[in-house]
């Protein structure tokens, strides 16, 4: 427990059935060291009152944003300047989608919005909410943003019903948050660069040549590397999903536009996971006009574009250099050969005509095949999980 030692959580306490189990969460914290600081929603306090939290954190508990000030840092975003982590236990479905929304409407809404802390979310709630394509639209927002999501047990729920969205035991969620501290301590210090999504081709102000990788595997590792310590800089195409908070996202078009601000960041940077895919050709004459519709058949003549992993490799120092091959056929021999011809430390091979795997969809297959020719195959798992598992072998290298 001593990664909970000094660290400072701010507890947020949401009108739900579950909320008495956070005086649990509050008590196990603070005999772990943390200090903890209670914000109740108004809901909360029908359930349990001030005074326990007070008691239980031998702190004063916020559940206004009006009451009078008793002491400093009780203004209105004291607490999530002070915050080490923001946890919210339970997460009711209006709480979630408040938080999507970026509403600040009472203290905890108004402290999640302004902190930079990272916030774990406990959500527990009956199943047909927690279900709900609204309520799991939203939990999905705040996952893409890089915050964290405990997931609900399933058993018998105060509602009556057998389903998901019972709150994890208490024991469960500080061992979530230690583990949190933990892994969040194992890329400090590390500067990883991280590409994504698909290049465009210009032929003509408005036509491109393009393909169908939307960005969700890399931005999936450049969170989980955020999430880690690392400071972390991710590359991408066009891409409809939101940057992960706190990670500096350059945003390009082209591959010789991914190539030159991969090329000026790589000298300081420790790790480049390559998860783009970059297009191997452009067209070579593109039109400075709108090309008129007149024949019946257009030529675009194309060239190579340049293979910037390649060229990392060829510059390689002290950088972890990690590609992706997406293939169709021969998925290890290709992915072999590129480990060898681009001078890579590891290469992630996923087979993208397989379902569930590849473009645009939120699992993947991979195969994690390293330098000296160890492969190890890897079940479909959602891309976010995937992420994880990919900078564990990564750390692993090094
Ligand atoms: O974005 P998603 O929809 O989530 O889809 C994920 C993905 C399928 C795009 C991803 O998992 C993936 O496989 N990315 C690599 C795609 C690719 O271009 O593979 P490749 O085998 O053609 O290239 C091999 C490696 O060389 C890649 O790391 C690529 O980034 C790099 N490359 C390729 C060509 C080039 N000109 N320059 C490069 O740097």
């Amino acid at each position: 427990m001593a990664m909970l030692k000094d660290k400072k959580i701010v507890l947020g306490v949401t009108g739900g059935i579950a909320a008495y189990k956070a005086v649990e969460v509050a008590s196990r914290l603070r005999k772990a060291g943390a200090e903890v600081h209670v914000i109740m929603t108004k809901g909360a306090t029908n359930f349990v009152t001030e005074l326990t939290f007070r008691e239980i954190s031998g702190n004063p508990v916020t559940t206004t944003m009006w009451g009078e000030v008793t002491q400093w840092n009780v203004e209105h975003i004291a607490l999530a300047n002070l915050a080490d982590m923001v946890l919210i236990v339970p997460a009711t479905a209006n709480l979630i989608a408040k938080a999507a929304c970026g509403m600040a409407d009472d203290m905890l809404t108004t402290t999640l919005l302004a902190t930079k802390a990272p916030i774990v979310y406990a959500p527990a709630m009956n199943s047909n909410m927690y279900t709900n394509p609204l309520t799991q639209e939203n939990i999905s927002k705040l996952n893409n943003l890089g915050w964290n999501m405990i997931p609900p047990a399933s058993g018998h729920l105060a509602c009556g019903i057998n389903g998901v969205g019972r709150l994890p035991e208490p024991v469960d969620i500080v061992a979530f948050v230690e583990n949190y501290f933990a892994k969040t301590a194992s890329m400090a210090g590390l500067k990883v660069l991280v590409t994504a999504a698909g290049t465009y081709e210009p032929i003509d102000p408005v036509r491109y040549i393009g393909n169908r990788s939307s960005g969700k595997m890399g931005y999936a590792i450049a969170r989980e590397a955020k999430k880690r310590g690392a400071e972390v800089i991710l590359v991408s195409g066009p891409s409809a999903l939101t940057p992960p908070e706190g990670v500096r996202t350059i945003k390009i078009e082209s591959a010789s536009s991914m190539r030159e601000a991969v090329l000026a960041e790589y000298p300081s940077v420790d790790i480049v996971i390559k998860a783009a895919a970059v297009a191997d050709y452009r067209v070579k004459n593109v039109s400075d006009h709108k090309i008129k519709k007149k024949d019946e058949e257009l030529v675009l003549h194309l060239e190579k574009n340049p293979d910037i992993l390649k060229e990392l490799g060829e510059l390689k120092q002290k950088q972890t250099l990690v590609g992706f091959a997406a293939e169709t056929q021969k998925l290890i021999d290709y992915a072999k050969e590129k480990i060898q011809k681009k001078n890579l430390d590891m290469i992630i091979a996923n087979d993208v005509s397989k379902p569930g795997a590849g473009f645009n969809t939120d699992t993947n297959i991979i195969k994690i095949i390293t330098r000296d020719g160890n492969i190890e195959e890897l079940p479909m798992a959602s891309k976010d999980s995937l992420a994880g598992e990919i900078l564990d072998r990564v750390m692993k290298l090094r």
